[in-house]
């Protein structure tokens, strides 16, 4: 199954509500909310009241990537808004798989993120105890960045692991993905796509976007 997951990141924010209401008539399967503290990463995004706005445009799933030190602190207020997904690096914490069973336990599936420099094998030791993985394919932090080709390897030692555990974790990739990058990315085993830029920049709009992104990730996964 390939999922869109839309970077609320790229949308214009002098009309949120609009572009975040789009994304129902679009079939986004998710729209990803990134919270950045300006500490694990330089920039600051936005937080709870932005994210309540967000979900009260929309019936679009919440898929929340935490790029902050201290991820436990934001469950509190996250827990309210019911997000589908919290994914938190795994950079950031000391006992992930404790992380993990606590975004669990507040009805939300459990993502891991890595940053590019992160091995892969980190992750793949994780795997039983996580329900989505998190391949930054940038370096966390900006939107509009180029996807690194480099990652692919990673991207296809995860999809392994995966399949050869019978596990049905999810695989995310999120940096620079546009019509051409998620091709590769799918070839290598990723389903789940966060697009920013390749979403909300769209000249044609957002459903022509979503729709392009699906049918290139489909057509590279049968070939
Ligand atoms: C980057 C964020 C991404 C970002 C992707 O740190 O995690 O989710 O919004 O934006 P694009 O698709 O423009 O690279
Ligand atoms: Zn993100």
């Amino acid at each position: 199954m390939i999922r869109i997951a839309a970077s609320v990141l790229a949308a214009d924010f002098a009309r949120l509500g609009e572009e975040v209401a789009a994304l129902d008539d679009a079939k986004a399967d998710l729209i990803h909310c990134d919270v950045m503290d300006g500490s694990f990463v330089p920039s600051i995004s936005f937080g709870a009241d932005f994210i309540a706005a967000v979900s009260r445009c929309s019936r679009v799933p919440l898929d929340v990537h935490l790029m902050v030190r201290d991820p436990v602190s934001q469950f509190g207020f996250l827990e309210r808004l019911r997000p589908h997904i919290i994914s938190f690096h795994l950079e950031a914490v000391d006992d992930p798989t404790a992380v993990a069973h606590e975004i669990r336990s507040i009805g939300a599936l459990a993502g891991v993120a890595i940053k590019p420099a992160t091995p892969g094998g980190r992750l793949v030791e994780l795997l039983p105890h996580i329900d989505v993985a998190l391949v930054m394919t940038v370096e966390p932090g900006l939107g509009g960045q180029h996807f690194m080709g480099e990652m692919i390897p990673k991207i296809s030692e995860i999809a392994t692991a995966i399949r050869a555990g019978g596990l049905s974790t999810m695989l995310q990739v999120d940096g620079g993905i546009d019509v051409e990058t998620i091709r590769a990315a799918a070839a290598a085993g990723a389903d789940t796509f966060v697009a920013g830029t390749a979403v909300f920049g769209h000249r044609a709009g957002l459903g022509a976007a979503v729709d392009a992104l699906r049918v290139n990730a489909r057509a590279a996964v049968r070939n």
